[in-house]
């Protein structure tokens, strides 16, 4: 009996260590399954984490791509405007040469024209310190293509108000006023400008826009020079032309009777009579007053001439070449003689159609604006000094 009570203790021992055991061992199993639950539960929260960090990589980078693209399109906007803003600087570039007529300082310079002064006393006392010549044509810019194959543009040849005025045609009386160049190139058509109405048509390309009045030939008997106020829409003066007997003055633009011109000095008159017929003729005029200061028969032929303009009291003629496309200026008179064409410059015109209609120097920008075909065109001009060799 004892010996099987003490196998039952023995038994019941090992039971209850048995029971131990298996419950330390339970125990060891909840926690491990804890902790492994745990580590699933980090895991998962681990791998949705990363899914939301790759979701937020993957949307900025997405971004990125979209920061890119609009980025790539300033950068091409940037492009586009740097282009502009390159072309209006180098419109600008073609407004902003405009050097007044420096005084003549040099010794030996005043000399001669002490000499040529008095050699000329006789013939055109008002010499003035203007003494520049065309050395070269710089550039050429189209501007625009409006109105009919002839026609002249050109701004106020005194002042910068900046406004551009068209006269379509050859026998019109309504003159297109852009605010400026800028209005002029992005107008459609001349949907930008306003109209100036004159009180007669104009005859021919001969007119000219200074100090604010428009200075235009009319052909009714007798040619006349009609001064009309831009600002107050009146004609201030008007004056017959003394000369009898008018041929038009340019052989290659028959229907310029008479050219008008605005240079350093004020107002001039390109035009040829009967009496001289071969030759074009200049008149210095007051723009005041449009009295006539002097008269000059010039050797430069009518003949294949398609316009002219002054510079400093030197009048350039420009003739068609054989070469086709090409209008060169051929012939200088200098009022004061200090010009010769030995001296004149070789300078060449492109052109599309068969002659420029008009040429018209403005002294602010020393620029001359064309009219080609009913393209307007701007010529930039380099200059030298008269008596420079
Ligand atoms: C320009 O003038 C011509 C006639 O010389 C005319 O046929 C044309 O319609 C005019 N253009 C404009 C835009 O006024
Ligand atoms: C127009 O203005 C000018 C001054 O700018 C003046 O001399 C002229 O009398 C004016 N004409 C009219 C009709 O108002």
């Amino acid at each position: 009996m004892r010996g099987l009570a003490v196998f039952v203790t023995l038994v019941c021992l090992a039971t209850a260590q048995h029971q131990a055991l298996i419950d330390y061992l339970e125990r060891r199993l909840i926690t491990i399954e804890d902790r492994i639950s745990q580590w699933h539960e980090q895991a998962t929260r681990y791998a949705s984490d990363l899914r939301e960090l790759k979701q937020q990589m993957l949307s900025q980078l997405e971004n990125l791509d979209k920061e890119k693209e609009t980025l790539r399109m300033n950068l091409d906007n940037v492009g586009t405007r740097v282009d502009r803003v390159e072309r209006e600087l180098d419109y600008l570039e073609t407004q902003n040469g405009a050097q007044p007529c420096v005084d003549v300082d040099d010794k030996l310079i005043e000399q001669q024209v002490t000499l040529v002064k008095e050699k000329q006393k006789a013939k055109y006392s008002k010499l003035s310190d203007c003494s520049d010549m065309i050395s070269s044509v710089k550039a050429m810019k189209i501007l625009k293509r409006v109105g009919g194959l002839k026609g002249m543009w050109s701004k106020d040849a005194s002042r910068s108000s900046g406004k551009v005025y068209i006269f379509n045609g050859t026998n019109e009386d309504t003159i297109h006023e852009f605010a400026s160049v800028q209005d002029f190139t992005r107008s459609l058509g001349l949907s930008l400008s306003k109209d100036l109405k004159l009180p007669s048509a104009w005859s021919g390309t001969g007119h000219v826009v200074y100090k604010n009045h428009v200075y235009y030939v009319n052909q009714a008997e007798e040619i006349t020079v009609v001064k009309y106020d831009i600002k107050n829409n009146s004609v201030t003066d008007s004056a017959v032309f003394p000369v009898q007997d008018h041929v038009s003055v340019y052989g290659l633009t028959p229907e310029t009777l008479m050219d008008l011109a605005v240079d350093e000095e004020g107002l001039w008159a390109i035009y040829a009579t009967r009496q001289n017929e071969r030759h074009i003729s200049l008149a210095k005029m007051d723009s005041r007053s449009l009295d006539i200061e002097q008269m000059w028969d010039t050797n430069c032929p009518r003949e294949n001439a398609e316009g002219a303009f002054v510079i400093c009291g030197t009048l350039y003629v420009v003739y068609n070449t054989k070469q086709p496309g090409r209008s060169r200026v051929q012939c200088v008179f200098d009022v004061n003689d200090m010009v010769t064409n030995e001296d004149a410059p070789l300078i060449y015109f492109p052109k599309r159609y068969g002659a420029h209609s008009s040429l018209k120097y403005n002294p602010q920008e020393q620029l001359l604006y064309a009219w080609d075909d009913g393209y307007q065109i701007l010529y930039k001009l380099i200059m030298k000094k008269k008596l420079e060799i």
